[in-house]
């Protein structure tokens, strides 16, 4: 018995190093890619291209945890705009006549709810962010100004200049950054900025909900409990 128990487990010890052995001399498998939600990709490309010009000063840097885990990053990025983690992530110019001598003349919006208040909505945003064009020969454009025949500010003269290129960054998870990707993405961040605690709201209203029913059914069943007893 004793040795029928030895050997059965010398086969458990030699199955399992041999099963290590197996893993080592196994193919190495592609590492897989972290699964991104657009409005996290769309961060990424607030951060490093539309932030240089824009502000989002009714959101705080530290209001990004949701879709940027990572506190150090945060805190990395905040320092960069020579700010704390709890402050609003504000104007990179220090007054409006800075901001707007830089811009041909023109200054940079706040965007924290521009998916709401701007005429045409997010699909406006995605727009005007694809909607650069060659300059056509019959109009001559003033300096620092882009022809954009979307945008409805100054008849497509735009103030802003083309913010996205193509493949201007690399996203973590293997999505190919083309410009109407990153629009697509950065709009869907924009929305997102505009209400960053819907998701929490929602939550919260389920659990809510969730308890009332639970606590109610309670009720009822001590009600008809304390019926039959009566009756
Ligand atoms: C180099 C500075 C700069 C960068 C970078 C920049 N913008 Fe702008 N943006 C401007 C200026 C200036 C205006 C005002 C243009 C005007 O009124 O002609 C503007 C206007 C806008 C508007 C309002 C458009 C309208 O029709 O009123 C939106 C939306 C916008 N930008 C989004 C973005 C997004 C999203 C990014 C990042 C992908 C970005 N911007 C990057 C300078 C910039």
């Amino acid at each position: 018995m004793r040795r029928a128990l030895f050997s059965l487990l010398w086969m458990l010890i030699l199955s399992i190093s041999m099963r290590d052995v197996g893993y080592a001399q196994a193919p190495s498998t592609p590492p897989t890619l972290p699964t991104m939600k657009p409005e996290q990709r769309g961060l990424m490309v607030f951060q490093q291209v539309c932030s240089s010009c824009h502000s989002i000063q009714f959101v705080h840097y530290g209001d990004m945890s949701a879709l940027q885990p990572s506190r150090t990053a945060l805190k990395n990025w905040a320092q960069q705009h020579h700010a704390k983690i709890d402050e609003p992530i504000a104007s990179p110019y220090p007054n409006v006549a800075v901001g707007k001598a830089a811009n041909g003349g023109d200054y940079p919006p706040d965007l924290s709810h521009i998916t709401r208040t701007i005429k045409g909505g997010p699909d406006y945003i995605r727009n005007v962010l694809t909607g650069y064009r060659p300059t056509p020969p019959d109009i001559t454009l003033a300096p620092n100004t882009y022809y954009n025949p979307v945008a409805l500010t100054h008849h497509h003269h735009f103030k802003m200049r083309p913010p996205l290129h193509d493949d201007m960054m690399s996203f973590p998870d293997g999505t190919k950054a083309t410009i109407p990707q990153m629009a697509a993405d950065v709009t869907n961040f924009l929305q997102w900025v505009d209400d960053p605690h819907r998701t929490t709201r929602h939550f919260i209203g389920t659990a809510v909900l969730l308890y009332l029913l639970v606590f109610s059914t309670i009720l009822f069943t001590l009600w008809r409990v304390i019926q039959k007893e009566e009756g």
